[in-house]
């Protein structure tokens, strides 16, 4: 923080100058703008809430994407047993099954329990894992401080890895778990990553761990860090034991019913859903996003 701090205020005591490469007029801009295309995300139901608008005959038409916007950084968060590590292992499964490789930054669990997980969904979703384990690459900084701790020699180990295995997607389970006790630096560390998801072509999902004390649906993601404004897109997952007639009613459950909730947050990239979802996770272990509360 205070290196941060320092180098502001040198940058403010400098003469300011024009810098001629952060200038784009939109035609050249555009020639470098990726095609909106749609990711499958391996997640029933999720695909088919964003969409993109065209211009058809002088009318805006509405035509879904067919899943996430490639390139998108996406934000996924929620408390405790909410199905972010579920969905984002069935959306590793997906990729691999698909023939694009992922990188796979475990955080939390030591890597071959990730691995196990990923054979547990790859079963769940009807894919052989055999067909499909070299196209997942670990980095395993749950076992690895260095990794945890030491953003840069992070990022070098996953360019090492995108250009060794020629990896499309990458998926960090938890990023709460890279700011654990350094609070602060937050939002510069996800400004980092997010900034080399871009410069490395990665559609990257992000987990990110809610405090129960925050709003269960609400956009304060990431702990409140206000981590939604620096990615694409954010996602979040809720779950509420139903205790009153009231709620019992809303949601149409018995009292001590669990209700999973889902909803995107926000998506800077491409149309999406605004809607309050049902959520579920199947008796195998997959998470699936069911109708619109209302
Ligand atoms: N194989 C499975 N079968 C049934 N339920 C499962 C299975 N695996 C996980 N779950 C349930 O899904 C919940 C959410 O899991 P997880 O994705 O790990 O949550 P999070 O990453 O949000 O903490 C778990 O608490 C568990 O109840
Ligand atoms: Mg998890």
């Amino acid at each position: 923080m205070d290196r941060e701090y320092k180098r502001y205020h040198e940058e403010e005591h400098e003469k300011p100058r024009v810098i001629e490469e952060g200038i784009w007029v939109a035609e050249e801009a555009i020639k470098k703008a990726p095609k909106l295309e749609g990711v499958p995300t391996g997640v029933e139901g999720l695909d088919d809430l964003f969409f993109k608008t065209e211009l058809q005959d002088g009318k805006v038409v509405k035509k879904p994407l067919g899943g996430i916007p490639r390139y998108a950084v996406v934000n996924i968060t929620g408390v405790s047993d909410t199905g972010k590590s579920l969905m984002v292992e069935q959306y590793t499964v997906k990729q691999a099954e698909r023939g694009e490789p992922v990188a796979f930054i475990t955080v939390e669990s030591p890597a071959p329990f990730v691995t196990m997980g990923l054979r547990e969904r790859a079963t769940a979703m009807g894919i052989d894992f055999e067909k499909i384990k070299d196209k997942i690459i670990l980095i395993d900084a749950a076992s690895h401080a260095t990794l945890r701790e030491n953003i840069p020699n992070l990022l070098a180990t996953l360019a090492h890895v995108i250009k060794t295995y020629k990896v499309r997607h990458t998926i960090i389970d938890s990023i709460t778990g890279l700011y654990e006790a350094k609070e602060m630096l937050a939002r510069t560390i996800v400004r980092q990553l997010f900034n080399f998801m871009k410069k490395w072509y990665q559609t990257a999902l992000f987990v990110s761990q809610k405090r129960s004390s925050h709003e269960e649906l609400s956009a304060e993601a990431a702990g409140g860090f206000a981590i939604s404004h620096i990615v694409d897109c954010t996602m979040v997952l809720a779950k509420e034991l139903i205790m009153t007639k009231y709620q019992a009613q809303i949601y149409k459950k018995e009292i001590g019913d669990i209700v999973r909730l889902f909803r995107i947050d926000g998506c800077r990239l491409c149309g999406h859903d605004t809607k309050t979802h049902f959520m579920e996770i199947t008796e195998t272990g997959l998470v699936k996003i069911g109708p619109p509360l209302r």
